[in-house]
């Protein structure tokens, strides 16, 4: 699919991975609204590059004004090509000492954030599909933790593995209907990510922007080309 002229919205766009799609996609020629809630971070994304960016200040825990961005977009732009649902968070701890609460935000915002914005974009892909015979692309960033449990990431472990079983289901939901789903499962990315779960990042992780150049890959896919599952690894995790 040719990006010039297509409208994307990125979760999770003020910073690390979705930062670095965000900007590729304004690159090979699409209009990003970017969903997070540092509005600082967005503006100064809208002031680096224009029209291109528009700015959407929400949190995905909030249906009510996930879906007041999606009445903007349907408004200002009449379609939504790509969903890019990238928001998420890590908090780390052995399963009897890690607070309810850490367990709740990360299942808030990595599985029903990401749930709340794909059931809003689903009935306007289907309607794009109606009109053009393709309806669009929903990429979820889901983790390698959406793959292997490991001690201490439980929680985040049980949000992944949830979106990994949410992209299938999803993906042959509406493959007939020509909305593409794609699932990444990235290793280590050196972001923010760790910075604010309070852990030490590996030693070699992958770059966001060759993560973005991935997804770049996926979303450019022919049309009738669906790469569902998309998994990443640092060749040398230790260094
Ligand atoms: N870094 C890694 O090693 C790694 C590996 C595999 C997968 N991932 C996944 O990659 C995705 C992006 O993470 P990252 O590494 O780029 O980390 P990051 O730099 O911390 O970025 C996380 C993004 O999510 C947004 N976000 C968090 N909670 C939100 C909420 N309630 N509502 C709206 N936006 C929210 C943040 O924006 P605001 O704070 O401005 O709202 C920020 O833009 C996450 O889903 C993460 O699980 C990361």
């Amino acid at each position: 699919m040719t990006l010039t002229d297509r409208v994307a919205l990125v979760t999770g766009a003020s910073s690390g991975l979705g930062q670095e799609i965000s900007e590729q996609l304004i690159e090979a020629g699409a209009t990003v609204y970017g969903l997070a809630r540092s509005e600082d971070r967005l503006q100064a994304l809208q002031d680096a590059h224009g029209d291109a960016f528009v700015p959407c200040p929400a949190d995905v825990r909030d249906q009510e004004a996930v879906e007041a961005v999606f009445e903007q977009i349907k408004s200002d732009a009449g379609r939504l090509d790509i969903l890019v649902n990238n928001a998420g968070l890590g908090r780390f701890g052995p399963v009897d000492e890690m607070p309810v609460d850490d367990w709740d935000v990360q299942h808030d915002t990595n599985l029903r954030g990401l749930y709340i914005c794909t059931r809003t974009a689903v009935p306007i892909m289907r309607a794009q599909n109606e009109e053009t015979g393709f309806g669009g692309h929903i990429v979820n960033v889901a983790s390698i933790a959406g793959l292997i449990g490991n001690p201490n990431i439980s929680a985040y472990n049980a949000t992944k593995f949830g979106v990994r079983g949410f992209s299938q289901a999803l993906m042959k939901e509406v493959r007939d209907a020509g909305i593409r789903v794609s699932c990444l499962y990235p290793g280590s990315i050196e972001t923010e990510f760790f910075d604010r779960a309070g852990v030490d990042m590996t030693d070699n992780p992958l770059r966001a922007k060759d993560v973005a150049a991935t997804v770049m890959h996926v979303v450019q896919a022919p049309e009738n080309h669906l790469i569902s599952e998309v998994v990443l690894r640092p060749l040398r995790p230790r260094g």
